[in-house]
């Protein structure tokens, strides 16, 4: 298989990146239980510094589970957030390092960590940063719509959801099918020159 083999043809960059949108309403139309964990089985493959992997995720769905998010919600995202198929809680586990002699095994990569909280917040920020990316664009490759949000109470969610563990909470992301109706005109990005230099 030659490498140009391997290049996404441009139907897929355009769901991937172009043609997709950042989403605040959303069609009626469900999303499974099946397709939330092949959302999971797919993205959970992204790389994080020593496969540290310390986001963890809740997918709040239930009516009486939104309930508990929405006093959480800054006002702008409650409408959003109460009428999409799922939101996903995405937050970093402050103790994801008691797990590195599973999911990294050939060294003692815990010792890396204990004991160390700046290192700690550092890596987990990072890299659960990256894994709730890795989420959206997992998702957008299924068919999938995201609304990702900063704008809630970190503290309360956390309080709510993860009452015994030593978590943050990073973001948060409605996922389902967008509805194209209220979306505004797309805002510019930089261009290369702007922000870019090989050197
Ligand atoms: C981490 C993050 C936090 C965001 N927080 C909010 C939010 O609280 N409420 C909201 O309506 N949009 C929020 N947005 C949406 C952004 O404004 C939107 O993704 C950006 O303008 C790009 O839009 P586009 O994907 O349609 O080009 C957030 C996006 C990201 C990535």
């Amino acid at each position: 298989m030659s490498d140009d083999s391997r290049i996404l043809d441009d139907e897929a960059l355009d769901t991937l990146f172009r043609e997709a949108r950042t989403y605040s309403g959303w069609q009626d139309r469900p999303v499974s239980g099946v397709l939330i964990q092949a959302l999971y089985d797919l993205m959970k493959w992204g790389p994080t510094s020593a496969n540290c992997s310390p986001m963890r995720l809740i997918f709040v769905e239930s009516q009486g589970a939104k309930e508990r998010l929405k006093p959480h919600l800054m006002e702008g995202n409650v409408e959003q957030t109460m009428t999409a198929p799922s939101t996903a809680i995405i937050a970093n586990d402050k103790k994801f390092y008691e797990h590195m002699p599973r999911l990294f095994p050939h060294t003692h990569a815990k010792a890396w960590f204990e004991g160390k909280q700046g290192m700690i917040d550092d890596t987990a920020m990072r890299n659960g940063s990256l894994q709730g990316a890795y989420l959206m664009i997992a998702a957008r490759a299924l068919g999938l719509d995201c609304g990702p949000m900063s704008g809630f109470n970190k503290k309360g969610v956390a309080t709510e959801f993860f009452p015994d563990e030593d978590i943050e909470i990073n973001f948060l992301c409605n996922i389902g099918y967008g509805d194209p109706a209220n979306l505004h005109e797309r805002g510019p990005r930089f261009e290369f020159d702007e922000i870019c230099k090989i050197l």
